[in-house]
């Protein structure tokens, strides 16, 4: 049986479940190697797009400035070969994801245990059930019952502290090592 890629293009139809509030715009960062901040910001519309060379895969960490991604706004950062979801949350997502802290969850974990900074959550892309990349990075995707993000391989939820609500993932979306090198700063490794 074939295992099915991390950037599986799941594409199967769903119900679109995306509010006006909460749609963003999609931006795909390219990303620098540590001691280099990226300077260029590409748009590519889909995740399984990207093709990086075995370099940038390698790098054990990679620096993006984050200056100008709006409240509200999602960027996707790839390293180590994986996706990493970054999210510069609205008070509203904030609030959502804190007021279910004490909520009957899959993988307890409270909101501020998994954002240092409310405002920036920055997770790993990849579902946690059989590793599809979820939905939820571009303007206009579905992002699931708890406005998060929606793996529609096998329909897992997240919501937006990227903890699975629903579906057959086991745990919330995982957490890549990072530093704030300065409030715009972020080196992801
Ligand atoms: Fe995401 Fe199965 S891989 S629900």
């Amino acid at each position: 049986m074939t295992e099915p890629s991390p950037f599986a293009d799941a594409n199967e139809p769903v119900p679109d479940t995306s509010t006006k509030s909460a749609r963003r715009d999609f931006l795909y960062y390219a990303a620098a190697g540590a001691g280099a901040v990226a300077t260029g910001a590409a748009v590519w519309p889909l995740i399984n797009s990207m093709n990086p060379s075995a370099d940038v895969t390698a790098l054990s960490s990679v620096e993006v400035d984050l200056d100008g991604v709006e409240v509200g706004t999602r960027i996707t950062l790839r390293w180590q070969g994986k996706p990493v979801f970054i999210d510069r949350r609205t008070q509203e997502q904030i609030a959502l994801a804190r007021a279910d802290d004490g909520a009957d969850l899959i993988d307890p974990a409270p909101d501020a245990d998994r954002a240092e900074r409310p405002e920036w959550l920055i997770v790993i892309g990849i579902c946690t059930h059989l590793g599809c990349v979820p939905l939820g990075q571009q303007s206009g995707d579905p992002l699931g019952d708890w406005k998060g993000w929606f793996c529609p391989c096998h329909g897992s939820h997240y919501d937006t502290a990227g903890r699975i609500r629903k579906g057959p993932a086991p745990r919330n979306l995982d957490l890549p090592p990072y530093t704030f090198l300065t409030d715009t700063r972020l080196r992801i490794g």
